[in-house]
């Protein structure tokens, strides 16, 4: 288990803390949480304002995690979260041989999954995925987890640990000060589950988990 920054050639974007809290309510919390069309693509109050493919996302993304986790050819590759389906269309567009798999609780973002993806993700929950024991070389999941209230969310990691035969990498919500969890606190739509960094490591060694990890700190 190790705490690694593969997301680095992930696009840093700026984020309107100090303007989300003033204007978001409970409301706009419970539509985002709905992981519906208003998560994905309406108002930025309520989600992304608009989640649409780019290259610049996930191109690089996608080669630091081949490279890091040196796959073959052949690997299979789950993304646990896995919206509509874009880092494993990069994944594939680098790696065409490779055996991918999607799972996402959004039927919206499913249903809007990107063209090619379209057979190869589904609707589903990540404390239960529909798939057996050490099915997949590595298994991603990126800001997803963390939305699950705690024992589901210790029981998705669970599972990712479960269908992982080699690798796995999760980010999830978290601080490392006094400041960042201000900010957290300010930025957070979705999450149920967040925490210092040195309680995730405690939880991941609580349920188990020998993969790997980082963080999404609002800054
Ligand atoms: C912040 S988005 C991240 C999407 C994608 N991983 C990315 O980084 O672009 C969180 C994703 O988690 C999904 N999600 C939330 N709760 C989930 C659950 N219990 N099981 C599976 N997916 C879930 C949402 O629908 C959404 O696609």
């Amino acid at each position: 288990m190790a705490e690694i920054n593969l997301m680095d050639c992930y696009p840093r974007s700026t984020r309107p803390i100090e303007e989300r809290v003033a204007k978001t309510t409970d409301n706009d919390r419970a539509i985002a949480r709905q992981f519906g069309k208003e998560f994905f693509d309406g108002d930025r109050l309520h989600g992304y304002g608009g989640y649409s493919y780019h290259p610049r996302f996930w191109e690089a993304t996608v080669r630091r995690f081949r490279d890091y986790y040196r796959l073959h050819d052949n690997a299979h590759v789950l993304d646990v979260g896995c919206g509509k389906g874009f880092m494993l269309h990069d994944f594939k567009a680098l790696m065409p041989d490779l055996t991918v798999a999607g799972v996402d609780i959004s039927e919206y973002a499913i249903e809007q999954a990107i063209d090619d993806m379209r057979s190869f993700v589904s609707v589903g929950n990540a404390k239960e995925l529909p798939y057996e024991d050490k099915s997949f070389d590595l298994v991603i999941s990126i800001n997803t987890v963390h939305n699950l209230p705690l024992e589901e969310c210790k029981q998705a990691i669970r599972e990712i640990q479960r269908v992982s035969k080699a690798h796995a990498f999760i980010v999830v919500d978290a601080w490392r000060s006094d400041d960042e969890r201000r900010r957290m606190l300010m930025w957070n739509l979705t999450a149920l589950t967040y925490m210092h960094v040195d309680d995730w490591e405690k939880l991941f060694i609580e349920v188990g988990y020998t993969g790997d990890s980082y963080w999404f700190i609002a800054e």
